[in-house]
């Protein structure tokens, strides 16, 4: 794994002129919006990269976008690998390590997510300060490299919540709604039963989404903080208020609140320093 990282490292440094990222950013469903606020220099489709997952027709784009937001240097992933399309979850998380090895400091991730709190509406925003994963898979599984991380890592402070705390402010002087709150983390690709959305909230979830702990869970490995955005896309409590939900519905939902996270990420960006 380690050389395999190198070598896409390698390559992704000879294609940009060897640009130096400080931010990584994981666009989710329907956050391709964010990517107008990058001012792009390079962009890298997936399958030119040695060693990453091939895309399927199901994923998302599938592209590195190398640039600037504000005067920050960053990488952004415009499409990601889920672990319901089939990839392993070492697949699902190999962008994360290359990002880390290409020097991002802090990693951001969106995603759409279902709201399981009854003050939760769609378009709502949750920033996450910690989840519960019932994944039945784990990206850290097999032979531990101890270059890369731990073999058994603490997984206390995997949230930057410093970055959460500016973003509601960010979100109050906007009057956007949002909230911190615990993502669980499914493996879908199925919607979940009402007793399961009941059972979710019990446990102490506010959102559910089928993507990012892989992705957390790695960056913790490597000691790379995260920030985490979901927006919420349909209401999962209390349970007689659930609709059915389509993929087309999430999608739409999530483009609406778009503009609203976008702002909120461009302003923490572009005021980002260590
Ligand atoms: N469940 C799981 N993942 C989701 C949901 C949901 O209700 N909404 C958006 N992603």
């Amino acid at each position: 794994m380690y050389d395999k990282i190198e070598e896409s490292v390698q390559f992704l440094q000879d294609k940009t002129q060897h640009f130096k990222p400080r931010i990584g950013i994981i666009l989710g469903t329907g956050l391709s919006n964010l990517e107008q606020s990058i001012n792009c220099q390079f962009k890298v489709s997936y399958d030119d990269i040695p060693h990453f997952a091939k895309t399927t027709t199901t994923s998302h784009k599938g592209e590195l976008l190398f640039g600037h937001i504000g005067h920050i240097a960053v990488v952004a992933m415009s499409g990601r690998f889920h672990y319901y399309e089939g990839y392993s979850m070492q697949e699902v998380t190999f962008p994360v390590r290359v990002l880390k090895f290409l020097g991002i400091e802090q990693l951001f991730i969106s995603n759409a997510a279902g709201g399981l709190q009854s003050h939760l509406y769609p378009g709502d925003i949750v920033f996450i300060k910690d989840h519960i994963n019932l994944h039945a898979s784990n990206p850290l599984r097999g032979n531990n490299d101890e270059r890369l991380g731990l073999r058994f890592p603490d997984m206390l402070n995997c949230y930057n919540t410093k970055l959460n705390k500016q973003a509601l402010d960010i979100a109050s002087q906007q009057e956007i709604r949002a909230f911190e709150g615990v993502y669980v983390g499914t493996q879908g690709p199925n919607l979940e039963t009402p007793a399961e959305y009941n059972f979710f909230h019990l446990i102490g979830g506010d959102a559910v989404g089928m993507s990012t702990i892989p992705e957390v869970i790695v960056a913790r490995h490597m000691q790379l903080p995260v920030f985490v955005a979901s927006v919420i896309s349909n209401r999962c409590y209390p349970i007689d208020e659930i609709n059915e939900t389509t993929v087309e519905e999430v999608i739409k939902v999530v483009e609406k609140a778009a503009s609203k996270l976008s702002l909120i990420i461009r302003t923490l960006i572009a005021s980002y320093d260590k």
